[in-house]
Formats: C-alpha cells, sequence, structure tokens
C-alpha cells in the first residue's frame, strides 16, 4: 500500500468528524456530535462523500453520515467538509452489512446509494448494495416512510434493482434510465459524485431509481 495512503487511514481515526464502527459506543459519539433532533439522511458506499456534502450545504437544518468500508476515502470527505465548515455531516468507517446493529437509535429519512460497484457476475449478486439481503438491514435503520435513492451508470444493476422492487412488493416512486434527458431535476438529483462525473465523461447515462418499503401518502 503506498505510503501515503497509510498515513490517510491512521490519521482519519483522529478526525473529530469521523467514527469508526469498533469504537465503543459509535452510535452515541455520533448524535453527541451532530446532535439527535434533526432528520437524517445516509449515504452508503459514499466514497468521497459528494452527496452528504454537497447536501449538508444545501440543507443546514437536517444531519448527514457517509459510511464507507474504506478509511482512506473518508478521510478525503473529511477534510472537504471541514473546507466547506460543516458541521451537519459525519462520517462512519463502517461496513454496510453492519449498520443495523451499530444505529439502534439513528433512523433515516433518506439513504442515497450512488454509483455502487455493479458486481456484473452472477457470483456475486449478494454483493449488490440493493440485493435483498441489504434491504434487511435497510429496514432496520430507515423511518417507515423513508425513502431510498440510488443512482447508476450500470444497466445490469438498474435493470436487477427494478426486478428486486417489484419481487419484494417495494414502492416504486421514480425511476430513470437517463437521468439528464429531463431538465426538471431535483436539486438533490443535480448533485454529481466522482464517479459520476467520470461516467458522465465517458458519455454513460445515469440511471435513478427512487423507492421505499411502506406506501407514502
Ligand atoms: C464505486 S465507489 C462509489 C463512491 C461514491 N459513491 C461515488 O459515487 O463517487 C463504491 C464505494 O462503495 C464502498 N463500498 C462497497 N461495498 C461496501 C460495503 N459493503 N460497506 C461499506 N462500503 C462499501 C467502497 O469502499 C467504495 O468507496
Amino acid at each position: 500500500m503506498p505510503r501515503r495512503k497509510h498515513i490517510k487511514i491512521a490519521e482519519v481515526r483522529t478526525f473529530e468528524n469521523v467514527f469508526d464502527y469498533k469504537q465503543e459506543n459509535v452510535e452515541q459519539h455520533i448524535i453527541n456530535y451532530l446532535g439527535s433532533d434533526k432528520p437524517v439522511t445516509l449515504e452508503l458506499g459514499c466514497g468521497q462523500a459528494d452527496y452528504s456534502i454537497n447536501l449538508a450545504k444545501l440543507y443546514p437544518h437536517r444531519n448527514f453520515i457517509g459510511v464507507d468500508r474504506k478509511a482512506a476515502r473518508l478521510w478525503n470527505a473529511s477534510k472537504n467538509a471541514n473546507s466547506e465548515k460543516l458541521k451537519n455531516v459525519a462520517f462512519l468507517i463502517a461496513y454496510i452489512e453492519k449498520l443495523n446493529e451499530i444505529f439502534q437509535r439513528i433512523k433515516a429519512e433518506e439513504i442515497w446509494i450512488t454509483f455502487p460497484d455493479p458486481y456484473p457476475r452472477r457470483s456475486s449478486i449478494k454483493k449488490r448494495l440493493v440485493h435483498p439481503r441489504f434491504l434487511e438491514v435497510y429496514k432496520n435503520i430507515l423511518l417507515p416512510e423513508g425513502k431510498i435513492f440510488l443512482k447508476t451508470d450500470d444497466d445490469t444493476l438498474y435493470a436487477y434493482t427494478l426486478k428486486v422492487i417489484e419481487e419484494e412488493k417495494l414502492i416504486l416512486h421514480k425511476s430513470t434510465d437517463d437521468l439528464y434527458k429531463s431538465d426538471l431535476l431535483s436539486e438533490e438529483e443535480k448533485i454529481q459524485t466522482k464517479y459520476e462525473k467520470q461516467h458522465l465523461a465517458e458519455g454513460k447515462k445515469i440511471k435513478l431509481v427512487c423507492f421505499s418499503f411502506n406506501d407514502i401518502a
């Protein structure tokens, strides 16, 4: 591993807005940092957390938590949040699979999953972040009226997500296989992550799906 990455991995755990799932009472530490009275949005597999940071700027009255298993990526996220002086965003080094054990009190209004690894091979379908085993986790950490948003460039993952929504009898709120063909995008939809910018530069179409577990009036 390059020396710079080693330094980041060691240093990131000393940052006040970065938490590690191995810390005792990690949920309480996050609540102490953010305060517990504001609605929460989670960004899962956040990388450098472009969604959390841009949403935190748009909505100062809301809290945002970016989660990724790769500590070095959260080093960049933390630095970017600090340079914007954002106090309503925190980062958690964790496996998404562990979140229902970690979050007992934190319940999200929204989950954003942006450009997850598509895992195209049949043998790795279980690793897709919209596989039913992940949905079980999300059900526990999302408010009953909460929504899940997925952005991807990948046709197979997009089709698979729609299939899972149908099979699991979830509620589909929006799906598009070409987000930018419309000029009526919400401020949230317009945010572009590092990976999204790369895919757009390669001429790929961006897909978006929004769904929930329960029918929301
Ligand atoms: C392709 S990157 C996308 C990063 C970012 N969302 C973006 O759009 O720029 C996928 C990220 O998901 C993270 N990831 C994948 N599976 C994960 C898991 N099970 N738990 C936590 N993070 C995960 C990876 O570490 C990686 O940073």
